[in-house]
């Protein structure tokens, strides 16, 4: 008996059974997401833009093997790149994607955008397959994938807001300092349901001075007792939170935030220490923004409103289709129960659903190209 023979044929049935596994797991990613995408163009740098590979280019041309993994490396930790953060999930994955697209699309440096997608572990379409779909509509992006566990806030979160339990990746903007890189040090974090139509870099580039952590837009005209509860307010110690800062809303979908001073400041422990309060006594109603204002209102740097323009999803009320606030427009945020692209599927859209409608990339039903 050769033995050539039978270590061929091994390697020839080990060959065949990894190809096949390779086949079985394409296919399921596939049949998970239902939906398929289209691919985006490709975007390129404007001839000013910093180049954030060329000093390793010009260094070490002759070790080719390394090449891709250093390049990644030099990038994830590029000062000079603008670092985005979204969650991708399957339901919000529509949305995610014409975020994405919309960022770079009004980029003049797109090549210089690095992507953090953060994503539920447990999630039935998993890593591999989101994965593929990112890389099916955008095959030069540049974006790592990071697994959130949802145990990470399973026993945070109160047991009184039930619906907020289907979503542990809500939470995930608390923990984006301990998710990503150490070297990375200054995020834009931009929820699924938001469209740019302005520059992130601009955005991205908001001064936050000596000790903030946090800018957003704060909207000091909103009620912002009507944000925590009578049990909180009629406390002695709790009420005195706010005590010696001017609180005001922000919503915490679109932040620039400072990854250095938060790790530093340990932030996301204090939010993780109001999410146990809540659990003892209720001091609010809502699921992941309360803790954010307890810790950060009134200490933050205020953004342009014109970078997050929200409430485009109607609120509460589904149904009712919200105008602009006053003022020029960066990014348009469909916060609230509606969304852009359950609306335009139900042939019922808001007006401004037509300017999310030119993002989307999901293909057609019944669609053959690819
Ligand atoms: C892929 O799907 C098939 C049929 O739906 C199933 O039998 C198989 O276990 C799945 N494989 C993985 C890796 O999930
Ligand atoms: C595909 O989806 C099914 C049901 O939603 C799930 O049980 C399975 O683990 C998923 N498979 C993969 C590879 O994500
Ligand atoms: C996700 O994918 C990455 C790279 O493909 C892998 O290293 C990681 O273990 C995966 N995580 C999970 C939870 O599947
Ligand atoms: C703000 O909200 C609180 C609690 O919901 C309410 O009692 C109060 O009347 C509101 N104030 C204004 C000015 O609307």
């Amino acid at each position: 008996m050769p033995l050539k023979g039978v270590l061929q044929s091994l390697l020839i049935l080990s060959l065949y059974i990894s190809s096949s596994l390779t086949t079985t797991t394409t296919s399921n990613a596939t049949a998970n997401l239902s939906q398929q995408f289209k691919e985006a163009p490709e975007f390129y740098n404007s001839p000013n833009c910093p180049s954030i590979t060329s000093n390793y280019d010009t260094e070490k041309v002759d070790d080719e093997d390394d090449d891709d993994n250093n390049k990644d490396v030099i990038i994830v930790c590029s000062e000079e790149a603008v670092h985005v953060a979204i969650t991708l999930d399957a339901t919000y994955l529509r949305g995610s994607l014409a975020a994405i697209l919309s960022v770079l699309h009004h980029s003049s440096c797109p090549q210089n955008i690095f992507f953090h997608f953060i994503t539920s572990s447990s999630s039935a379409s998993n890593n591999a397959s989101l994965r593929a779909t990112v890389s099916a509509s955008f095959p030069y992006l540049k974006f790592q994938i990071y697994p959130f566990a949802d145990s990470t806030v399973a026993g945070l979160i109160s047991t009184s807001i039930r619906s907020a339990l289907d979503c542990p990746l809500n939470y995930a903007r608390s923990y984006l300092a301990n998710i990503l890189p150490l070297c990375v040090r200054r995020v834009v974090y931009l929820d699924s349901d938001v469209v740019l139509v302005d520059d992130i870099a601009k955005l991205a580039a908001t001064p936050l001075g000596g000790s903030a952590v946090l800018a957003a837009p704060e909207y000091c005209e909103a009620n912002f007792t009507a944000y925590f509860t009578t049990a909180f307010w009629s406390n002695p110690s709790l009420s005195l939170t706010f005590a010696n800062r001017k609180a005001c809303y922000f919503n915490t979908g679109v932040m620039v935030i400072d990854l250095d001073r938060w790790r530093a400041g340990d932030y996301t422990t204090k939010i993780e220490e109001w999410m146990e309060l809540q659990k003892r006594m209720r001091i609010y109603e809502l699921g992941s923004l309360p803790p954010f204002l307890l810790v950060f209102a009134g200490n933050i740097v205020p953004v342009d409103h014109r970078w997050n323009q929200h409430g485009l999803g109607g609120d509460n009320f589904r149904g009712l289709c919200r105008n602009l606030h006053p003022g020029p427009v960066s990014l348009l945020h469909w916060s609230g129960k509606g969304k852009p692209w359950a609306r335009l599927d139900a042939s019922r859209p808001c007006p401004l659903d037509a300017l999310w409608a030119p993002y989307d990339l999901l293909k057609p039903p019944f669609s053959f190209d690819s």
